[in-house]
């Protein structure tokens, strides 16, 4: 069997952010190397929290997880209680975790990390607003040559924004340390909503995962069924987005999705379309390409995948 893909999960659980480390931990391809959170869906003090919640409920209880960043780089945090409800993982009852939070900041262990494993072997599973990761760049700028890629779930451009006529949330929140991100000359996967709005948590598909003989199965039912109900209303859809899994999908079988390598540019001066994802996706400028951005995904084929391992769980 060829080596496991070594990961850094950068995240703001959520509840698809939950459903993605769950994917994760069920993918013997990928070795998450530790989870680090950020302020984004829920405050910080909620998400660190909550991503050690998941990794409880997955059996794994070793995994390391790191706080970061409390707030954007520049601007006030914006936060979507609405969607994902107080705690930022409404719907099943949750205990309070045992497993202890890292001392490390978030953001040095990702420096550190990056400076003591061969370069060029780390993959960034971004999942949240882009701040811990910015924050990097800032503080030890040739961790950027030794990422071997990162993979974030943000941005829009043919659906537009979720947050925003323009702007997708998690870029939104912190347009500056987005932007830091994607002049880094770093390998960019960009899972846009262009795509993760074709991967719907239908109803069928959330039975799906009820039926599944463990704890995470009906955990993810319960999640799901609580942050769709926004969704649903908004964009009178069967079943809400499932954005952040998609990410660890790309990872696992890039086949399901289709995609082009393009220029992608930050909006940060703009109050109106402030932290849209500039995209150039028919070549229309002479910028150099700097992500690949997925435009569509095979939505049954990434559900297939998703309950497949999600079965293998504890
Ligand atoms: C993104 O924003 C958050 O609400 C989700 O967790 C996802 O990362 C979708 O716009
Ligand atoms: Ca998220």
């Amino acid at each position: 069997m060829t080596k496991p893909l070594p990961i850094i999960i950068d995240t703001d659980p959520g509840q698809d952010d939950a459903v993605a480390i769950l994917l994760a931990l069920a993918s013997p391809e990928l070795e998450v190397l530790g989870i680090t959170a950020v302020a984004g869906n829920v405050p910080l003090a909620l998400t660190e929290i909550n991503a050690r919640r998941i990794c409880e409920l997955a059996g794994r209880p070793d995994i390391r997880v790191f706080a970061g960043a409390a707030r954007p780089i520049l601007r006030p945090l914006k936060t979507a209680e609405h969607v994902h409800g107080q705690t930022g993982l409404d719907g099943p009852v949750w205990p309070e975790p045992k497993m202890p939070l890292q001392k490390q900041h978030a953001v040095d262990f990702i420096v550190d990390t990056l400076m003591t494993h061969e370069a060029g072997i780390i993959t960034l599973c971004v999942l949240g607003p882009m701040t811990n990761i910015a924050l990097a760049l800032i503080r030890e700028p040739k961790i950027a040559s030794r990422i071997k890629r990162i993979v974030a779930m943000g941005g829009g451009y043919f659906e537009g924004g979720n947050i925003t006529p323009a702007a997708e949330f998690n870029i939104y929140v912190d347009p500056h340390a987005a932007r830091v991100v994607f002049e880094a000359g770093i390998p960019i996967t960009l899972v846009p909503l262009d795509c993760t709005h074709q991967a719907l948590s239908t109803a069928a598909r959330i039975e799906k995962f009820r039926g599944i003989k463990n704890k995470s199965g009906p955990a993810i039912a319960a999640m799901l069924s609580f942050s769709e109900r926004f969704d649903e209303q908004k964009y009178g859809t069967d079943g809400a987005p499932l954005h952040d899994p998609c990410v660890m999908a790309w990872l696992l079988k890039p086949e399901l999705f289709q995609s082009r390598d393009v220029n992608v540019g930050i909006e940060c001066e703009s109050e109106l379309t402030m932290g849209a994802t500039v995209v150039d996706w028919w070549r229309v400028t002479k910028r150099k390409p700097n992500t690949t951005v997925c435009r569509s995904i095979n939505a049954q084929g990434f559900f297939d995948l998703l309950t497949g391992r999600i079965a293998g769980l504890p």
